[in-house]
């Protein structure tokens, strides 16, 4: 099983709520991995409870800093909803190993939608911290 390891160089984008947010995906992403049959599901519970508050954590600042073109962003966060919710599911008819193999999707996903949707939205924060507009979180 591919462990997801933190990288400030690849995965720190804004020093501060973001980044908190993302080693915790990381931590919780790699405890599923490593999750025994017993304990995938509630491992991967824990990470669908991560990932909706982080997800719309997210849209909020989205939606306070008035960032257009917000849709495939928010897709792509449906997306991994709905693959833990079918991993879920998968977990509660007896499928043992449903866990572990959305972990190592989520792993790779990961990656991509940091550098990409994620640095996006990081960038455009900083930017409009500059104009005082209210509820934006301090950047680094
Ligand atoms: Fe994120
Ligand atoms: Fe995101």
């Amino acid at each position: 099983m591919s462990r997801l390891e933190w990288q400030d160089s690849l995965h720190a984008l804004q020093g501060g709520p973001m980044d908190a947010a993302h080693q915790e995906f990381v931590t919780l992403t790699n405890a599923l991995a490593d999750a025994p049959d017993a304990e995938e599901l509630v491992r991967l519970t824990q990470l669908f409870v991560h990932c909706k508050e982080h997800f719309a954590q997210e849209k909020n600042w989205m939606q306070l800093s008035q960032m257009p073109a917000i849709d495939n962003h928010l897709r792509d966060h449906e997306g991994v909803l709905t693959l833990l919710e079918s991993a879920a599911a998968d977990l509660r008819a007896g499928v043992h190993g449903a866990g572990r193999e959305v972990a190592e999707s989520l792993a790779a996903w990961f990656g991509q939608h940091a550098a990409t949707l994620d640095a996006a939205l990081a960038f455009h924060m900083q930017q409009a911290a500059r104009t005082d507009k209210p509820g934006i979180p301090a950047v680094g």
